[in-house]
């Protein structure tokens, strides 16, 4: 056995249609893959409509699954009505939104233009309340039961320096998360959150950190177990928290980051 390998069983996420934002590329797509491969049908959605086309064509030929490629900002909410309508109209029911779409800039706060702050807070806290109430209303009018997992980092409570619109916004979205499960479990829908710590993203690393930053940067170093992140082990944890093994888990936050959040916060 190893951690590189799958969790569940074939079938544990059968019959379940799972919507992932920021499906297409990184986390987000290595997630959604395990969920087909769980026998989910898929919704993955982004602003860039040939990216995800390319990723639903490669998943569906990987798994022989469903997966339905739907461009939206998450910032917009009636591109996310209208994704979500288009969505329902495919598939027939959505019983699981993995809020996972995230916008960052690593810079020195007094750096960053008023537009630059108030995008990272947009992609993060609006574009995930717009998709959660989205669903929420759906899902409650329609009597459904639904499940949230929403992605956050740990410097949503211990802060951290040159991240702070994202560590403001994370903070915003792990507050929705538990409130929202205190007030929406009477109607059957589960909220938790995990907080990732370093799992490697050709795309996210080498724009967060410019030039040689990336080659120069050892993500593994505060890492007590002395490694970044597999992305399967992660996706072990996020289909468990999506899938109805975890019924009783609700309003949770589960970090997976190997200790490192332990060593303390940035400066
Ligand atoms: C400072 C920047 C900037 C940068 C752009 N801006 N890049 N400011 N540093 N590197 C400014 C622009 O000048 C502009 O302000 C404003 O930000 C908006 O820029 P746009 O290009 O119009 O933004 P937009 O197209 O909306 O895209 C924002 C985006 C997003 C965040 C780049 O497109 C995106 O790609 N997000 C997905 C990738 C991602 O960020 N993943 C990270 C998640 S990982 P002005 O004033 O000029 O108009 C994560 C945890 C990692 O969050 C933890 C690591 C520590």
């Amino acid at each position: 056995m190893s951690y590189k390998e799958g969790m569940l069983r074939e079938d544990a996420l059968k019959g379940k249609t799972i919507l992932v934002t920021g499906g297409g590329t990184g986390l987000g797509k290595s997630m959604g893959l395990y969920f087909l491969k769980l026998g989910a049908n898929l919704v993955i959605t982004s602003r860039k409509l040939d990216v995800l086309g390319a990723t639903a064509k490669e998943m569906e030929s990987e798994t022989g699954g469903k997966v339905l490629a739907l461009s939206c900002d998450v910032r917009e909410i009636e591109q996310v009505e209208k994704m979500w309508a288009d969505a329902l109209a495919h598939y027939g029911k959505i019983d699981v939104v993995l809020n996972n779409a995230a916008g960052n800039f690593i810079s020195p706060t007094e750096r960053l233009s008023t537009n630059a702050f108030n995008t990272v807070l947009d992609i993060v806290l609006k574009g995930t309340s717009n998709v959660t109430l989205t669903a929420g209303k759906s899902w409650i009018q329609s009597k459904q039961a639904g499940t949230f997992l929403n992605i956050v980092t740990t410097y949503a409570w211990t802060g951290s320096g040159y991240v702070v619109p994202s560590a403001a916004a994370k903070a915003g979205v792990l507050a929705m998360t538990r409130s929202l499960a205190v007030e929406w479990a009477k109607y059957k829908i589960r909220s938790n959150a995990i907080a990732p710590g370093p799992f490697p993203t050709e795309g996210a690393w080498s724009r967060l950190l410019p030039g040689d930053l990336v080659k120069k940067f050892d993500p593994a170093k505060k890492v007590p177990v002395g490694r970044v992140g597999d992305h399967q082990e992660l996706a072990n944890l996020a289909a468990y928290l999506v899938s109805d093994f975890s019924a009783y888990v609700n309003g949770e936050v589960i970090t997976i980051d190997g200790g490192e959040w332990l060593m303390g916060a940035g400066e």
